[in-house]
């Protein structure tokens, strides 16, 4: 470890000058100083560590404590996203041309999930709402409808055809092992997957479809980037992480050229305190008071990353499907996933019925920006890059998240038990399968 990462000095932080909105600079200082009375706690509260006898664990990659009413009379909006099916190539029940399928409604569905918790093996005992003993079902009768086409529903058997030989990866944090879960739960109602690999900590995972020879995986790189993370056992940080903005995590990027489709996101983890490397020399930091470095944000950090690893995605030979996804809000209520949030609501919200918070906003207008940067430059390049814009559709989904069924009836003994809650991933059946409704349709699959 390098000297100057040794605690105990005490100047003080200088603020970027943020070429942003006045707002942004609040919500940043107030998110740093929240994350300065709460970065240990929470790690104590959901270790990200865990021991190899375990059961497969799902952390909350999360240290993000914005209350809901920062900036009450700045309405953000979303700009519409840059993907644009132009191509209906199987009507009436296909997107029609120039259809934004991120815009939309979630519209009743009687005929209910794919897959239950009997018919699928992957899901996590975290997202395993129904048998964790919540009450409600009501949750998984919802289908994502674009506004100006139809949007097919999600056909594992024409899906496993089309990808014969073929393989896929899900490349991020904990939304990303959730997505993957709905994924192989999907796709193994058609054939049962064999899990094939998973790493010590059940984070990373290889599945394959035998008769389809076809493979699915997992990554778990939450900053994409180097990181070092020093966590003990119990996910105690002994020390800042160590975050190398210019250096690709190889744990992908060593894999990346076997795999024909990548769905890459970044997220919340670039909220939680690190130390920034770039060119081998500490350059700034984010939200560490009493080292004397220089406060970057953590959107610098996030803009930069997503930079290196499109540039990456735009020179790799193979020329693999690229989805970059988008951020994922979270919807804690009366108070913060440290302070006694809770997520109790139990139909989705209208359109219009809820704002983005403001770091969802910029982490989403800096996806937005240097995917379209990427783009341009790809176009010429002849790689297929695609924006799974899941951010608004998933805002409206306050319903589909565990809260407190992240553990096994957590009310068994005692009706008034206080648990932690998770309003940040989704329950599996729940509003995340249809995010593969999206990346067939954007896969161009038959
Ligand atoms: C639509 O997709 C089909 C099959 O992928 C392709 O052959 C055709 O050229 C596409 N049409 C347009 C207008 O892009
Ligand atoms: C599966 O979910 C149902 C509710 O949908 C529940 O009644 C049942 O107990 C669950 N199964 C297991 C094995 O927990
Ligand atoms: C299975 O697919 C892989 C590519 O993902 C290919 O290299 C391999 O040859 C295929 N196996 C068979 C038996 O076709
Ligand atoms: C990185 O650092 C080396 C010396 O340590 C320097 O020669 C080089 O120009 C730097 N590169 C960039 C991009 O800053
Ligand atoms: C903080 O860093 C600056 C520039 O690296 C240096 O000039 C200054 O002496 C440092 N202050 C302390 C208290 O270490
Ligand atoms: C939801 O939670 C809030 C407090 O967080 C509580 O006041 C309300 O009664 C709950 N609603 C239901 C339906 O449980």
């Amino acid at each position: 470890m390098r000297s100057e990462e040794t605690k105990n000095s005490s100047s003080s932080i200088h603020q970027r000058h943020l070429h942003h909105h006045p707002y942004r600079v609040v919500v940043k200082v107030a998110l740093s100083f929240l994350l300065l009375l709460l970065g240990l706690t929470f790690r104590l509260l959901i270790p990200d560590t865990f021991s190899l006898s375990s059961p497969p664990p799902s952390p909350l990659p999360l240290q993000h404590a914005l209350n809901t009413d920062t900036d009450d009379d700045h309405v953000p909006t979303l700009p519409s996203s840059p993907y644009i099916s132009t191509n209906a190539t199987d009507p009436p029940d296909t997107v029609a041309e120039a259809c934004d399928i991120f815009v939309g409604d979630w519209v009743p569905d009687p005929s209910g999930p794919a897959y239950t918790n009997s018919t699928c093996r992957v899901i996590e005992s975290h997202q395993d709402c129904a048998s964790n003993g919540r009450p409600d079902s009501n949750y998984v009768h919802w289908r994502w409808k674009p506004r100006d086409c139809s949007l097919p529903r999600f056909d594992p058997r024409r899906f496993l055809d089309s990808m014969r030989d073929k393989s896929w990866a899900f490349i991020g944090d904990s939304i990303s092992r959730n997505h993957v879960q709905s994924f192989v739960c999907s796709l193994s109602q058609a054939e049962e997957a064999v899990e094939v690999y998973h790493d010590e900590e059940y984070r990373s995972k290889i599945w394959h479809f035998p008769v389809h020879n076809f493979s699915v995986s997992v990554i778990w790189t939450p900053f994409l980037v180097k990181a070092d993370i020093f966590e003990d056992i119990n996910g105690v940080s002994s020390s800042e992480t160590q975050l190398h903005l210019d250096v690709l995590d190889e744990k992908w990027t060593g894999q990346y050229h076997s795999f024909n489709y990548v769905v890459i996101a970044g997220g919340k983890w670039f909220l939680k305190t690190a130390i920034y490397h770039e060119n081998d020399t500490v350059t700034g930091c984010h939200y560490c008071p009493g080292r004397n470095l220089t406060e970057l944000g953590f959107d610098y950090a996030y803009r930069k990353v997503l930079r290196v690893v499109l540039s990456f995605v735009l020179d790799a030979k193979g020329g693999a499907f690229v989805f970059l996804r988008t951020t994922t809000p979270d919807h804690f209520e009366n108070g913060e996933w440290f302070s006694g949030g809770t997520c109790n609501r139990t139909i989705p919200y209208k359109d219009g019925e809820v704002e983005l918070r403001d770091v969802d906003t910029i982490m989403h207008d800096i996806e937005m920006e240097e995917f379209k940067a990427a783009l341009e430059a790809g176009s010429k390049k002849g790689i297929t890059l695609r924006l799974l814009d899941t951010t608004r559709l998933s805002l409206l989904r306050p319903d589909g998240h565990p809260g407190p069924y992240r553990e096994s009836h957590p009310f068994a003994k005692d009706k008034n038990a206080k648990v932690q809650n998770d309003c940040l991933h989704w329950c599996l059946p729940g509003p995340i399968d249809s995010w593969n409704d999206l990346v067939m349709e954007m896969a161009g699959t038959p």
